[in-house]
Formats: C-alpha cells, sequence, structure tokens
C-alpha cells in the first residue's frame, strides 16, 4: 500500500492510512462531506462520487492532476445526497463525456424539482459554513444518472471490474461497488460509517429490514478490503470487528428508542431527546447541524416503526 494521505492522521494508532489505497486508486476528494475515489483502470477510470458541490471546481482540479490527460469515462453514484454527489454538475461541465451511472431510484429522484431544490439549499448551507464568503452558485443542472445499474450489475474498466449491489436501507438508491480482481468494496452508509475507532454511526434513514438485509450481504461477500464512507479503508484485520460494531450499534439505538417508548413519550419528543443525544460538535466536519437534524428525524421514524 502507497502511503498517499499520511497527514490525516493515524486513526488505529498502528500506521494504517485510511487513504493509503493501492496503484491506481487515488482519493481525489476536495473538501468537506463525502468521498470522491477516482479509480484507473487498464481501459477506464471511473470516479466513484463526486463530494459537495462547494468544491466542485476543486474537485475538477484534482482530477485533472490525476487523470493526466486520461479521459474521465464513468461516474458511479453511492446515492442520491447532496454531500455525495452535489459536485457532479461541476464534474459534468468539465468532462461531459462521462457517462453517469446509478440506481433507477437516484434516476427519478434527481428530476424532482422538490429534491434539486433540497441538494440547493443543503449546498448552500454546506458552502456558507465550509467556504465563509463564498458566493460560488451552486448548481444542480446537471444531477442527472445517465445509465441505470442494479444488483448484480458488472462494470469494465478493463482488467479490472466493479460489481454493483443494491444496499438499501439508508436510502431505497444506495448502491455498494466491489472492484475484483483486488476484491476492494465501496461500502455504501446503509452498512454504516466509522466514526470514531469505537462508534459506527448507522445512518438507516428508509427501512431498518432493508439495512440489516443490506448489512447480511455486504458482509457474506468477504471483501479482502473495506472502503467506509466518510472514512476510507479499515485496516483488513478490522473487517470483522466493524460489522459487529454495525450490528450492535444498530440494536443499541433500538433498544435506547424502545426505552423511550416504553416511557410515554411522543415521537417529537422521542426526536428531540435522540438528536440531543447523538449530536457531536466533531459531526460538523462532515455535516452541517440542518442536515443532522433532517438525517436524525429519518432515522428516528424508521427504527421507531422496525420495534
Ligand atoms: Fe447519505
Amino acid at each position: 500500500m502507497k502511503k498517499q494521505e499520511a497527514e490525516f492522521g493515524d486513526v488505529f494508532g498502528n500506521g494504517h492510512d485510511r487513504f493509503g489505497f493501492p496503484d491506481g486508486i487515488h482519493r481525489v476528494t476536495a473538501g468537506h462531506g463525502g468521498e470522491a475515489i477516482l479509480i484507473c483502470g487498464s481501459e477506464k477510470t471511473v470516479l466513484l462520487d463526486c463530494g459537495m458541490a462547494y468544491c466542485g471546481d476543486a474537485l475538477v482540479e484534482n482530477l485533472r492532476q490525476t487523470l493526466d490527460g486520461r479521459p474521465l469515462d464513468l461516474i458511479l453514484l453511492s446515492h442520491s445526497h447532496y454531500d455525495h454527489i452535489g459536485a457532479l454538475p461541476y464534474v459534468k461541465q468539465a468532462y461531459p463525456d462521462a457517462v453517469v451511472y446509478g440506481a433507477a431510484k437516484a434516476q427519478s429522484i434527481l428530476i424532482r424539482p422538490g429534491a434539486r431544490q433540497l441538494m440547493k439549499d443543503l449546498g448552500q448551507t454546506a458552502r456558507d459554513q465550509y467556504k465563509p464568503g463564498s458566493t460560488k452558485e451552486i448548481i444542480t443542472d446537471g444531477l442527472t444518472v445517465d445509465v441505470v445499474i442494479g444488483e448484480g450489475d458488472e462494470i469494465s474498466l478493463g482488467d479490472e471490474t466493479l460489481i454493483v449491489m443494491e444496499t438499501k436501507g439508508h436510502t431505497d438508491c444506495s448502491l455498494t461497488f466491489v472492484l475484483e480482481p483486488l476484491s476492494m468494496m465501496f461500502a455504501s452508509e446503509s452498512t454504516g460509517i466509522l466514526e470514531k475507532i469505537d462508534y459506527v454511526h448507522t445512518p438507516i434513514l428508509k427501512s431498518y429490514e432493508d439495512a440489516m438485509e443490506s448489512y447480511e450481504k455486504c458482509k457474506a461477500y468477504g471483501a479482502r478490503f473495506l472502503v467506509l464512507p466518510h472514512f476510507g479503508l479499515l485496516p483488513e484485520d478490522f473487517n470483522e470487528t466493524y460489522w459487529d460494531f454495525f450490528e450492535k450499534e444498530v440494536e443499541n439505538k433500538r433498544t435506547y428508542l424502545r426505552g423511550l417508548v416504553g416511557e410515554g413519550l411522543t415521537e417529537t419528543e422521542i426526536f428531540e431527546l435522540y438528536a440531543a443525544k447523538y449530536w457531536d460538535p466533531i459531526k460538523e466536519q462532515e455535516q452541517p447541524y440542518e442536515a443532522f437534524m433532517i438525517n436524525s428525524k429519518s432515522i428516528v421514524k424508521t427504527l421507531l416503526k422496525s420495534l
């Protein structure tokens, strides 16, 4: 593994570099929010997610430098959230021939004016927070899926292949990709986000049952390398621990909520307690408070339904 981004710290205390990808895989993330990973295959290049809109120009610059004259052939979307694909319109402007792949549900969501407006509003909030004083217009034209992909689809990059897994739970449009023959899984948010060495956030916004099915499926795949959203690469010997953490944390949250229901609290009261318990200013690095509150409301609603 090549040391690429050692400045991001020794999260595991053992010298592991969470952005130390093998040759041909590059972190091109340009700001706060979701990661943007560029894979340069033997024939094709592919960008996995784009990050937030406010850093779209910086992302394009990272892509130009890293691609070093190669075209950008494909863009794959893990799901339709603003912090993962807000910068897509800027990438499309710079690389109009790049073909965008995503779930059918993402395609239908992204043509809705209401969804685009929400993307714009959250994109502006993020811009104002992470780049104060910026007047950069948050554009949403270009937020489109050109080619619909789903479970079991294989996307050839030449000698390498990306296998598509539908992993609903966080959203109905969440996709996981596995790069073979390397056996590197780029997991979706349905199967959690490692926020601390001993804490996995479980952003199950849409369906508890779907999220648990996604968890079982991803764990059973047994990929050698696990790349987590908002985090990067896990040390290989941590994979099993990670899956255990995920499963336990989902149960912890459900137990906590079951207790509040038992006390006779209303959903609004439960939500307020949940938000106070789980908000941590450190989250502000990845997500403005407004976005946290929107997500928390969905998580509480979804997990209450599962009890
Ligand atoms: Fe998300």
